[in-house]
């Protein structure tokens, strides 16, 4: 927790093939990113996360790096990205990177090294197993592709083989320990990535699957954890402000293993997608289905299964590192997809007040929508959510000024598609309701990431939640039923939205309300 500067910190996720394209080409790029900061800093946002910008041959939108050195030349150049560095941190904005240490793609020069049938320096640097005819069990793998005899495994789709970090258990005798040389050389590489890019003026990493390097680790995630350990002491000795926060969705053991932020992840029937996203398990799994949603304002939903995953976390991390609220990511449909402009605004107020380090995914601030669309490099059902940025009522949106056709992706075609211009006018918009929050949270001391949190009330078949920020008092119902609550500590409102008061130590909530009192 050494870096004060985190405790205000508030993310702006960018997809860089939607952000916002200067060359005409119809896909977004690094300079595009460039010209909008100053809207991401007047938003309130000051820690970018860009996904994955390397070159690749986009089968996994970039999450196959085939050169971990070199901005893809869609987005631009490594130069671009440098004066990008330079640009953010002018205006006090930090850049983090998208780091993919768990695979690369398969057309790397470290992969194709690997595939050869005679023994080189990298022919550790991937999983193989000893037999083209013999797979890893409980692991997937390709076999009968390559000129060597063995199969490799896979970290997530056919195009990203595992990089080879050792297993913490080995059961087989092509199962190397974390210690080999050739497992260490693998995690020197990557440092060696890091170190490339924080000393050309990165501030840091969003690590995609941190947990996924040491294979067959124990529950403790042992292997793991001295695996990022071993990242951090690098880090704290020759870059020490670099800020690492992983994709692991278990907050104790990430801050363990020394990450300062880690992601809350939505999955179907977590805590978290209780909150924005909880149709999956119940109806027909689709928006218009049974919606749980504790934001939803006709939904069936409390608070209650958010708290019970959330609450042990907080308490376990608290004082070492931060949890992550996401308004939505590249892998998730947009909360908009089920949720009202209206619904939003009560839950954003939330997430930006909770403890930990606010995340908004691009457009999620201007309400834009889940669109049907067909799948894009491996995005499949994600694809609806990495449409183009919609910046304004003019051609393709203000995205681009190429063709309708050059497109990465069609932009939102509807008479009412949401741009930031027009929200920017109405005081009244999402994204005013999202500038405000922030400038209150970047004001208020007791809504600072680290500032003390307590649940006041929260109960199964009620749609209140009344928590408590240091000397301050939050209150929330997002249903349509009015309720009221007496709370010791509340008597003058700080921030409101709906009808919401105070009365003698009694909060009053009319529908689709929420505020916050001292
Ligand atoms: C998680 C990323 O967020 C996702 O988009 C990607 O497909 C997988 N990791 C594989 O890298």
């Amino acid at each position: 927790m050494s870096k004060e500067w985190l405790k205000h910190a508030v993310i702006y996720q960018i997809y860089p093939q939607s952000f916002f394209d200067t060359n005409g080409d119809g896909i977004g790029d690094i300079n595009g990113i460039s010209e909008k900061l100053d809207y991401i800093r007047e938003l309130g946002c000051d820690l970018l996360w860009i996904n994955p910008c390397f070159d690749s041959p986009f089968h996994d939108a970039g999450y196959d790096v085939r050169d971990y050195k070199k901005v893809a030349p869609r987005y631009g150049t490594n130069d671009d990205l440098r004066r990008l560095f330079r640009e953010a941190h002018g205006r006090g904005i930090r850049v983090l990177l998208d780091l993919v240490p768990g695979h690369t793609s398969e057309e790397h020069p470290w992969f194709i090294a690997s595939s050869k049938a005679e023994h080189n320096e990298y022919s550790n640097r991937y999983i193989w197993t000893d037999s083209c005819f013999r797979g890893a069990e409980g692991m997937p793998f390709i076999g009968g592709e390559r000129e060597r005899n063995g199969c490799y495994i896979l970290n997530f789709f056919k195009c990203q083989p595992a990089l080879n970090y050792g297993f913490q258990n080995p059961k087989e005798n092509w199962q190397l320990p974390p210690t080999h040389p050739d497992c260490v050389a693998t995690l020197e590489a990557m440092k060696d990535v890091m170190r490339f890019w924080l000393s050309m003026g990165c501030d840091g990493f969003r690590v995609d699957m941190a947990a996924s390097l040491i294979k067959l680790d124990d529950e403790n995630r042992t292997g793991i954890k001295a695996l990022w350990k071993n990242v951090r002491s690098m880090l704290d000795r020759e870059f020490p402000d670099a800020v690492l926060i992983s994709e692991w969705s278990d907050p104790p053991k990430a801050i363990d293993a020394g990450f300062d932020i880690d992601f809350y992840l939505h999955s179907a029937g977590n805590g978290c997608s209780a909150l924005l996203r909880d149709y999956q398990c119940h109806g027909n799994g689709k928006p218009g289905g049974e919606d749980h949603s504790y934001f939803k304002k006709g939904g069936k939903g409390d608070v209650t299964p958010f708290l019970e995953e959330f609450c042990p976390w907080y308490e376990k991390t608290k004082g070492r590192g931060y949890i992550s609220f996401q308004t939505g990511t590249h892998d998730t449909e947009r909360a908009r997809w089920s949720l009202t402009e209206d619904e939003l605004k009560i839950a954003y107020a939330v997430l930006f007040t909770l403890p930990g380090i606010p995340s908004v995914y691009y457009g999620d601030e201007i309400g834009m929508r889940y669109l049907e669309v067909p799948t894009k490099e491996g995005g499949y059902n994600r694809t609806g959510s990495r449409t183009p940025m919609q910046w304004k009522k003019a051609p393709n949106l203000g995205f681009s000024e190429g063709t309708k056709e050059s497109l990465y992706l069609p932009v939102d075609s509807a008479d009412d598609a949401p741009t930031a211009e027009e929200q920017m006018r109405d005081p009244d918009s999402l994204w005013n309701t999202v500038k405000r929050l922030l400038a209150l949270r970047r004001a208020e001391d007791d809504l600072s990431a680290d500032a003390p949190f307590e649940v006041l009330f929260a109960r199964k078949g009620s749609p209140l939640f009344v928590y408590r920020r240091g000397s301050l008092t939050i209150a929330v119902n997002p249903s349509a039923e009015p309720v009221s609550e007496k709370v010791c500590g509340a008597e003058k409102i700080v921030y409101a939205m709906g009808n919401a008061s105070v009365k003698q130590g009694t909060i009053e909530l009319g529908p689709q309300s929420f505020l916050i009192a001292r």
